[in-house]
């Protein structure tokens, strides 16, 4: 019999994408979603990619009862999957006690009633915001970790750090963090990817929503960096890729592989890409000139982030393997899918 697997944000970007790799390892899964930030409509798209319609508990984990009641219901899943939260960083500047009520309640939510009905494994949903400014590149997991600029990257650090206080008492819990770089890409079918509310925050769904006549302009915050062309470097990784990293980590829980309870590894690929060297990879894989200007740098931006991702070759058996022109030619069929949808 199949495994059960709760993946809470799994109607989310990189939920979704982790339900279609995790349906299609015949893992059977239970999404829980509030759909605050997504939509019911996902359903449908992992159905038509798996031909499997996964359980769908439409509750908000910040309520103690619903919660409750979800997890007893499912009291039979082998593990957790935490991605629900809200993660756009200029609005949780703006409303920080949005932020550390829904993404801290749900988090303590879900590990309370899992624990109380007996799942005792849990991947949690990380970032690479936890870095701060990195002293040192590439980031290992031995770099320091750092009060992130924002209120959405503190929830992350928070919650990690409730999962190391956690760990030491809850003597079942085996915990595995996830601190990805910068996702990006679509499943490719095209029929699955990220679906921003308003207007984007990230780069790559504002060059795709620019490509397509949506926005109007991209605008390039700073080419003033000590970087190679000025403007700051990332890690990008493919979502699938992503994807396919929670299944090992998932497995390695189930097989009780880890050296200690609370595992963290780093998710990228190990390359930096700079804004413009997306834009010219996007021109290029595309065949369309975007339109762009340079402005002032947006506050809080780093100037390189790119991962050492050696831990997490060696102990998940796991290595990004999509390139950035499948990265950008994905998110780019999605959005083109989903204009011709309208
Ligand atoms: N950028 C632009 N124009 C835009 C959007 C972004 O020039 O319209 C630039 C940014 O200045 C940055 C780069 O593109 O240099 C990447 O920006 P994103 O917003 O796509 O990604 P960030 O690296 O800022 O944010 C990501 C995650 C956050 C996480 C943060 C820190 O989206 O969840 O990394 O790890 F908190």
């Amino acid at each position: 019999m199949s495994q059960k697997i709760i993946v809470t944000g799994g109607c989310g970007y990189i939920g979704s994408h982790t339900v279609v790799t995790l349906i299609s390892n015949n893992y059977d899964v239970v999404i829980i979603d509030n759909l605050s930030n997504s939509n019911k409509k996902t359903l449908e798209r992992i159905t038509k990619i798996t031909g499997t319609s996964p359980h769908f508990e439409h509750i908000d984990l910040k309520n103690p009862e619903q919660t409750k009641s979800v997890f007893k219901k499912h009291n039979d899943a082998v593990a957790v999957i935490h991605f629900a939260a809200y993660k756009a960083v200029a609005e949780s500047v703006e409303k920080p006690l949005m932020y550390y009520r829904n993404n801290l309640l749900s988090l303590i939510n879900t590990l309370e009633f899992q624990i109380e009905e007996g799942i005792s494994n849990f991947i949690f949903s990380s970032s690479a915001t936890v870095y701060g400014a990195p002293e040192t590149l590439p980031i290992t997991e031995e770099n320091k970790v750092q009060r992130p600029f924002s209120p959405y990257g503190n929830t992350k650090k928070i919650a990690e750090e409730v999962l190391e206080d956690l760990v030491k008492t809850s003597s079942n819990l085996a915990a595995i963090s996830l601190r990805y770089f910068n996702p990006i890409g679509a499943h490719k079918s095209g029929f699955l990817g990220e679906l921003p509310n308003g207007i984007p925050n990230n780069l790559m769904p504002y060059i795709t929503q620019t490509a397509a006549g949506i926005r109007k302009e991209l605008q390039v915050f700073g080419n003033d960096y000590p970087t190679k062309d000025g403007t700051p470097v990332r890690d990008y990784i493919h979502v699938v890729d992503l994807a396919e990293a929670h299944l090992k980590a998932l497995q390695r829980l189930l097989n009780k592989e880890q050296d200690k309870p609370l595992e963290v590894y780093n998710l990228g690929t190990g390359n930096g890409y700079s804004v413009l060297e997306i834009i010219k990879s996007f021109e290029r894989t595309t065949n369309t000139t975007l339109n762009y200007k340079i402005v002032d740098r947006r506050p809080g931006d780093v100037e390189t982030l790119y991962a050492d991702t050696s831990l997490a070759e060696k102990k998940l058996n796991w290595k990004a393997k999509r390139d950035i022109d499948d990265m950008i030619a994905s998110s780019w069929k999605w959005e083109e899918n989903l204009k011709n949808e309208q």
